[in-house]
């Protein structure tokens, strides 16, 4: 499963990828405002930073907007992959920017014909949110499954991004459907690093080092 960072946060963006652990990066108009500044800047340092698949959201609601603002996006880097909304007009660009051979992030999906009718478009990725589900009281992750079940029996080869992602057990759920991607906020990947007993194993190791120290003022490894 890839694991791409759902932020425009650039030192969330470099301290993670010094870890060797972004496959990719998402973004999306709240993110970016998150950020504040200027987005064009942030958009140039992200997809120059991440060599995976960077996606990149239009804000036109139209068709010619959204294939303009396409265009534009792309001229970032040959890693942008378009993001649109699931709309009638989004799928129609999806279709478009897919067929000149420009990648689309079909996102806003809620529903599992949703996704069916963005992977018959062309996109190389549907992004649905979890998240938002939940907090509705609907459950997420059976939209996952229902979606993964539905493009392998027809091996669309549209992948699977799991947006909205609140929680770790989320991100586990994910990789044991077999999702493609999760995309997580940067709080989600800290604390995927994290074990209690990691810190406590750590904290004796060190103890006993300076035990042997003690007795060894020399000792170096
Ligand atoms: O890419 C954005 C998506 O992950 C939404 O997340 O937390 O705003 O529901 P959230």
């Amino acid at each position: 499963m890839k694991i791409f960072l759902d932020t425009a946060n650039l030192e969330s963006i470099k301290k993670f990828n010094d870890m060797g652990l972004l496959d990719g990066i998402t973004t999306n108009p709240s993110l970016l405002s998150k950020e504040g500044g200027n987005p064009k800047d942030a958009m140039a340092e992200i997809t120059k930073i991440i060599k995976g698949d960077v996606s990149l959201e239009v804000v036109s609601t139209e068709y010619s907007g959204m294939m303009e603002e396409g265009k534009r996006l792309r001229e970032y880097g040959d890693n942008v992959i378009v993001k649109v909304p699931m709309t009638p007009d989004g799928l129609k660009a999806c279709k478009s920017l897919s067929s000149e051979g420009i990648p689309v992030n079909v996102t806003l999906i809620f529903s599992p014909n949703q996704a069916l009718l963005a992977a018959k478009s062309g996109a190389k990725y549907v992004s649905p949110f979890i998240g938002r589900l939940d907090d509705i009281g609907q459950d997420g992750m059976h939209l996952i499954k229902e979606i993964k079940e539905i493009f392998s029996n027809y091996n669309f080869g549209t992948k699977i991004l799991v947006a909205s992602i609140r929680h770790p057990i989320h991100v586990i759920d994910a990789a044991k459907i077999g999702a493609d991607v999760v995309t997580l906020p940067p709080v989600v990947l800290d604390k995927m690093l994290q074990h209690p007993l990691t810190k406590i194993g750590l904290e004796n190791f060190l103890t006993d080092w300076e035990k042997l120290k003690a007795v060894n003022p020399d000792i170096k490894i």
